[in-house]
């Protein structure tokens, strides 16, 4: 079997305060974009990885510690194994939600191996388990999330949108945990902005990327300065604006054409990083499709 798991970005994220269990409570609008990592699985007496591309080690991959949660969860016989390949082409640790997109692709594609009698509601406390963007993935498409981002609510009607996403040529250790730390409460907001896009979008209307926030984006800056130079010199060359994705450092920008998307693109070549035209996509897509893959696209 194999699957392709999609990126995502956050046109929106707010951070409306602190939580009493330490993590702070979210507003976000996730969208998953055509940029794809491929996993292929298949029978095996033990659980192995191999991995094509850059990805964490295997004691940090989030794809065995999915394998590892379902056969810890599930009523199994015996302890099942299954050989995944993970070919690698998002960016890692870059806000666009690789890991956790091949995490849900691993839950989806070894519950149905391994005939788990796992309910839709079992897969989505273990993917939340796993961390807060897992569970976006096994829906995928538009999606409101609240709680830690870990609560979705699926968006309907949102029209075709362009993206080009600039990816900077570093990493930022530990930077969720970081930003979320430098952040300063003046930057909480209410969720009204997150309101607006989904309102936006559930009629229709196409989003302009002004109408895109991350709350994160200023502690960003504080903490890695680097990335304010970055996104200064992506504004300049390109004439538009841009917003960080998830807690960056990948960026992104809406067009409303792939044409427009190629362009703003050209317009970034010369600079070190990467950069990826990509298209709003439904989610996880089994390349033998089935019944059991409800937002794959043949
Ligand atoms: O999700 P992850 O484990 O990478 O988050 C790292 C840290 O970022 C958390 O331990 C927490 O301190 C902070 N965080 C937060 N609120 C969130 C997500 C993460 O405070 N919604």
């Amino acid at each position: 079997m194999t699957l392709l798991a999609p990126a995502k970005v956050n046109l929106t994220l707010e951070v409306i305060g602190k939580r009493a269990d330490g993590y702070h409570e979210l507003r976000t609008v996730f969208q998953a974009v055509d940029l794809f990592d491929t996993l292929r699985f298949e029978s095996s007496s033990q659980l192995t990885l191999s991995v094509a591309g850059e990805a964490p080690p295997d004691d940090d991959n989030l794809v065995l510690k999915a394998a590892r949660a379902l056969r810890a969860h599930a009523t199994l016989g015996t302890e099942p194994g299954v050989a995944i390949q993970l070919t690698k082409r998002i960016p890692t640790g870059a806000g666009l939600g690789g890991g956790s997109s091949d995490a849900a692709a691993t839950l989806m594609a070894l519950d149905r191996l391994w005939n788990t009698d796992l309910s839709p509601q079992q897969l989505q406390h273990i993917a939340r388990d796993l961390g807060a963007d897992v569970p976006f993935f096994l829906n995928g498409g538009t999606a409101l999330g609240t709680g830690r981002g870990d609560q979705i609510t699926p968006v309907h009607g949102a029209p075709p949108m362009w993206f080009v996403i600039a990816m900077p040529p570093y990493s930022l250790p530990a930077k969720t945990a970081r930003i979320f730390r430098g952040l300063r409460a003046d930057k909480y907001t209410d969720g009204a902005i997150t309101g607006e896009l989904v309102r936006q979008l559930t009629a229709g209307e196409h989003p302009s990327v002004d109408g895109c926030y991350n709350g994160l984006q200023a502690a960003a800056y504080r903490e890695f300065g680097e990335l304010a130079g970055y996104v200064a010199d992506l504004r300049r060359a390109s004439g538009r604006e841009w917003v960080l994705s998830g807690a960056g450092p990948a960026c992104f920008t809406i067009t409303e054409s792939e044409d427009e998307s190629e362009e703003v693109k050209r317009r970034l070549e010369n600079r070190s990083g990467m950069s990826f035209v990509a298209h709003a996509c439904g989610g996880i897509v089994s390349w033998n499709p089935s019944p059991r893959f409800p937002h794959e696209r043949a």
